[in-house]
């Protein structure tokens, strides 16, 4: 203990220095920065000269051999100082940082992201993936689900293509862990993981945050104003399909082209709210310190993983997200008749669309259910079938497709083209329509409910993926809407 105390004192009397120090830094990590880019841009081929899968199987050779000093990860766009493959040992668990950040850690290590390499639908796609481009893609999952293992160079295609449980085992690497974060120095760009890693500055161990007063005995401290932005998710939370373009995931974008992102509210305003307490054991009692539990949607994987209490939030989160209501409902019906009818659905609670996110899987569709006043269902549409919804379900949902139009389930890296996109945009509504028929022997009244529901992705999805039972997916109902219809007796048609 003496020994930290005395290396304390010694980190504090350079903070100053340090502080001038990294500017430096980031002017010349931003100065390289910029060559890396313009390499990049020029070499650009026109979209249409690369044909279909061939872009995965020789990822624009040329490209790559004039890239490489300024990408060392290529096609993932992940930088370090120099350009260098970093060491295992500039990198420090996360278990260590909670020895001091017990809060912080306890919070993080419940998240999807701390598991975004160590989880199995992550782990199955990527092998398929890998499979499919020979390899040539590996670098540019890694880079977004385990910064850590990329930058490091530790993983391998045949790690890739390893199972959670072989890897876990015989080469335990982090997923988006504290280091991944607060190693980031300056980012490139805006997407494919733009970032700039710089474990340490001056041969020190230093991290990148918030505070402007922050001072660790076991690590130096910088401010970063990059970290309290939003465009500090933008490097993850946007993809671009590296060889093709097709804008894959667009969580950023949708926020910065909305409200929210007008009004300076942020992804950490909504996804790190905050809580009172102390950031560190040993540092001091602040009012507002940044929560890392960075609650999102899928409630189904973190249940599965055993962290119910992390899926509870994200469960809390759904419902905060939407409203759904009746809209124009007809005063009354008769038996026999033609009735149709409007559900609005809004997007009231999430700065990007509803949803957002991971393409191939992300769902939210209105469940409507009629029953008349002896409980005889008279209509539903939005069941779900076979591990999907059913035909005609009105639903919310982006779709991709390859260079012929066709759409794709899984095949992401085949996507040439985004085919439809009716997700809800920020602040924004879409009414859907509904048409059945009332039976003529239906008694009043009519009892109406809309449920509005979501899942990471379809069971029929994960079974592909896990394979059968393996992974039972949750329906987590977001929200209701309920109404009566009253039934006209004496308008009845007769028959
Ligand atoms: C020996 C205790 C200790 C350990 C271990 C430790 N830290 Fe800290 N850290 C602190 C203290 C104390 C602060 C200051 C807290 C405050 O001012 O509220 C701090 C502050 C920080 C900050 C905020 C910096 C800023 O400028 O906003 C970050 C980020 C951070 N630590 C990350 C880490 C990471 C990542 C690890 C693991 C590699 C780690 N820490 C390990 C004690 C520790
Ligand atoms: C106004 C609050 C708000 C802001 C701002 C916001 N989010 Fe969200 N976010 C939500 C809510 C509510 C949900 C749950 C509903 C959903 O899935 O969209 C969510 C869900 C998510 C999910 C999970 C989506 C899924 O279905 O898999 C991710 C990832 C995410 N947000 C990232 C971000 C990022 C990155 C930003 C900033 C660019 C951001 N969010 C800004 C409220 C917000
Ligand atoms: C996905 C990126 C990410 C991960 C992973 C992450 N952090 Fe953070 N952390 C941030 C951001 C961004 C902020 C600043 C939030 C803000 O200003 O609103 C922050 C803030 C902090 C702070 C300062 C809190 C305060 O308000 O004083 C500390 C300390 C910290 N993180 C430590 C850690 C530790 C320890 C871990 C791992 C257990 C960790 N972080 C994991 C992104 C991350
Ligand atoms: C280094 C890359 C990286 C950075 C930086 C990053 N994320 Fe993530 N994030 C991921 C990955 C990868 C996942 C998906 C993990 C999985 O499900 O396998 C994820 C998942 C999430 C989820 C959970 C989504 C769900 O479906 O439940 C939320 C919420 C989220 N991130 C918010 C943020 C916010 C807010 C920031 C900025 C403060 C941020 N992330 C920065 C890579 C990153
Ligand atoms: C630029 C960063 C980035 C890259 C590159 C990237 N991902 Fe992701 N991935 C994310 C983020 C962020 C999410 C979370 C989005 C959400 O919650 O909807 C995610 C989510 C996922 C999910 C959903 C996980 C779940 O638990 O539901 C899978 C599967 C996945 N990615 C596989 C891959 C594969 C395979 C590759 C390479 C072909 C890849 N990703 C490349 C950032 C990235």
């Amino acid at each position: 203990m003496a020994g930290m105390q005395d290396r304390g004192a010694r980190v504090r009397s350079t903070l100053i220095g340090l502080h001038c120090g990294a500017l430096v830094l980031l002017a010349a990590t931003l100065f390289a920065a910029l060559v890396a880019v313009d390499l990049v841009l020029g070499d650009e081929q026109p979209v249409a000269a690369q044909a279909g899968n061939d872009k995965w199987l020789e990822p624009a050779r040329s490209r790559l051999m004039q890239a490489r000093e300024a990408l060392p990860f290529f096609p993932h766009r992940a930088n370090t100082r120099g350009n260098v493959v970093l060491q295992p040992q500039d990198f420090e668990s996360a278990e260590l940082c909670g020895a001091c950040h017990t809060e912080i850690y306890r919070q993080w290590r419940s998240s999807m992201m701390a598991q975004a390499w160590d989880e199995p639908v992550y782990r199955a796609l990527l092998k398929l993936a890998s499979e499919a481009t020979e390899g040539r893609g590996d670098t540019f999952c890694t880079g977004c689900h385990s910064p850590v293992g990329l930058t490091t160079g530790q993983i391998t295609t045949a790690l890739n293509r390893s199972s959670v449980e072989d890897s876990a085992r015989d080469h335990p690497l982090p997923g988006v862990d504290c280091e991944s974060c607060h190693n980031i120095s300056a980012r490139t760009g805006l997407d494919n993981g733009a970032y700039v890693m710089t474990p340490r500055a001056h041969g020190r161990p230093t991290k990148f945050g918030p505070r402007q007063d922050a001072v660790s005995p076991y690590h130096d401290t910088v401010y970063s104003a990059l970290h309290t932005r939003s465009d500090f998710c933008a490097t993850c939370h946007n993809v671009t399909h590296p060889f093709s373009s097709v804008a894959v995931e667009r969580t950023y974008d949708e926020w910065l082209e909305s409200a929210y992102s007008l009004n300076g509210e942020t992804c950490q305003d909504c996804h790190m709210p905050g809580f009172a307490g102390r950031a560190a054991s040993m540092g001091p009692q602040r009012e507002h310190v940044a929560s890392h539990w960075f609650s999102g949607a899928n409630a189904t994987l973190l249940s599965h993983l055993g962290r119910e209490e992390a899926a509870q939030r994200a469960r809390d989160l759904l419902a905060r997200a939407a409203r759904i209501e009746f809209e124009a409902l007809p005063e009354r019906v008769r038996p026999g008749q033609d009735v149709r009818l409007a559900v609005r659905v809004s997007n009231v609670g999430a700065g990007h669309k509803l949803p957002t996110g991971f393409p191939e899987g992300r769902e939210i569709w209105i469940d409507l259910r009629v029953s008349d006043a002896r409980g005889r269902q008279v209509y539903r549409l939005g069941a779900v079938r076979d591990g999907e919804t059913e035909a005609g379900t009105r639903n919310f949902k982006v779709h991709l497709g390859d260079k012929d139009g066709n759409e794709l389930d899984i095949e992401v890296w085949n996507a040439t083209q985004i085919l439809s996109d009716n997700r809800i945009l920020p602040k924004g509504y879409i009414v859907r329509e509904f048409s059945f028929r009332v039976p003529a022997d239906a008694v009043g009244p009519l009892s109406l409910r809309a449920d509005l529901n979501y899942w990471p992705f379809s069971q029929k999805l994960a079974d592909f993926l896990l394979g059968a039972g393996a992974l039972q997916v949750e329906v987590t109902r977001m929200t209701q809407a309920r109404a009566r219809l009253a039934l006209s007796r004496e308008l009845a048609r007769t028959p």
